[in-house]
């Protein structure tokens, strides 16, 4: 008999975690989330990401391990299944002095550095020239990363969920123990797995305090510009960024954006908008006509999210707590993905993975 899970939550977090045990004969997968695929809104981080792989991880953290973790895993998404809307892209990191201890700059920290601990991960790492880099960058890195195109991947994700057996269901959690009731074969869940991101404060049970948004903006237009770059930082302000990359199979091109902490404003700025096209067509010409301004941006849609961001680094724990019914349910905890839902996922959802499997192991036995 398999042993019967819920996930809670159906962003990257959830969905990853919910496959790596669903193609695991040993589990039953019940998903239950209040936003799916699909869906757009402020609660929901995962369609609002880039998304793509730059390592932003201190090394030694287990957030490094996370990292390490899911580039194989994503390299062969983009080689073998096209499906995914997951690409290569050759991307530029540059590095300006004068950005130094700015929240962008602390943010891009190990990923500006010549030296940087996922050279060895990502193919192609390679410390750019003098002559390489545009005028104002004191340095900077190339290499080959991914763009995954968010809408067509989440998708992606939980048909193949589908496909091993999962049942996928909406549903609004007051409590935690309401999950531990809600397996799709009617009888009482064995473990209930937390991919709540950020939107879980309100959440009964245990209120995670370390958790606050890092609100992002991003400008999605049309244009067949193949450019993946990143900046150290702006002259508009520490928690600004500019960033460009392309998504897979007709995406779309994001122009971002931001970092700014415990603010939870859902709406786009629209001076911030301009202040993100305008630093993106510097740094790359070619997104407009010759001789063009932003005003030649052909725009999709602007976008806000609220990364997950968590003191301490991300969850991936052990839990054991009492349901509303007095009944003990068990739990593991895989949230708090900040910036790097995406970059963490299969990494992150391995350890969680390790973890359920721990926690099931006495009673496999009896
Ligand atoms: C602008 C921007 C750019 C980003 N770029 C990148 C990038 O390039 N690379 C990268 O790796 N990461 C990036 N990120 C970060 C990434 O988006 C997040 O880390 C990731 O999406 C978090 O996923 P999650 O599944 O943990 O949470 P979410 O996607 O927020 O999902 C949470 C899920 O839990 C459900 N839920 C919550 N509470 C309840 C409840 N009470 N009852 C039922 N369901 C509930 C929600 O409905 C949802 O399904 C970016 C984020 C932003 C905002
Ligand atoms: C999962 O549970 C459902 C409902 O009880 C059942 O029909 C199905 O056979 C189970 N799947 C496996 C792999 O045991
Ligand atoms: C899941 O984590 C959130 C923090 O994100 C917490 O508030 C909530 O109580 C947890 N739920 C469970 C089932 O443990």
């Amino acid at each position: 008999m398999p042993a019967n899970v819920v996930v809670l939550g159906a962003g990257v977090s959830g969905l990853t975690t919910a496959l790596l045990l669903a193609r695991d004969s040993k589990y039953n997968v019940t998903v239950i989330a209040k936003h799916m695929p699909g869906d757009y809104n402020i609660e929901y981080a995962s369609p609002w990401a880039g998304a793509n792989y730059l390592p932003v991880a201190k090394p030694g953290t287990s957030s490094e391990t996370y990292e390490r973790g899911t580039w194989p895993e994503l390299e062969r998404i983009a080689e073998d299944l096209p499906e995914a809307g997951v690409h290569f892209q050759d991307t530029v990191i540059y590095r300006r002095a004068k950005d130094a201890g700015t929240a962008t700059a602390d943010w891009f920290a190990e990923l500006i550095k010549d030296d940087a601990w996922f050279k060895d991960v990502v193919p192609n790492f390679r410390v750019l020239p003098k002559n390489e880099l545009p005028e104002g960058m004191d340095g900077g890195t190339s290499f080959t990363s991914v763009c995954i195109n968010t809408a067509l991947y989440l998708p992606w994700l939980a048909s193949q969920c589908l496909k091993y057996g999962a049942v996928i269901r909406r549903g609004v959690l007051s409590h935690v123990s309401d999950a531990a009731t809600l397996h799709h074969s009617g009888k009482r869940a064995d473990m209930i797995v937390n991919c709540t991101g950020l939107s879980s404060l309100k959440l009964g049970g245990v209120e995670d305090k370390a958790l606050y948004p890092a609100r992002g903006q991003i400008v999605i237009v049309r244009n067949d510009v193949n450019v993946m770059a990143s900046v150290s930082g702006t002259d508009d302000g520490p928690d600004e960024a500019t960033y460009i990359m392309h998504r897979a199979a007709g995406g779309g091109c994001v122009l971002g954006g931001c970092l700014q902490k415990n603010n939870w404003e859902s709406q786009p700025d629209p001076n911030l908008a301009i202040r993100i096209m305008k630093r993106c067509v510097t740094l790359c010409p070619e997104l407009v006509p010759k001789g063009k301004g932003i005003e030649a941006l052909d725009i999709i849609r602007h976008g806000v999210g609220l990364r997950p961001m968590r003191n301490g680094g991300i969850r991936v724990e052990k839990d054991g707590l009492k349901g509303r019914d007095g009944e003990s349910v068990n739990v593991v905890h895989n949230y708090g993905h900040g910036g790097y839902g995406y970059q963490t996922s299969y990494g992150a959802s391995q350890a969680a993975q390790k973890l359920v499997e721990e926690m099931l192991q006495p009673k496999a036995r009896l």
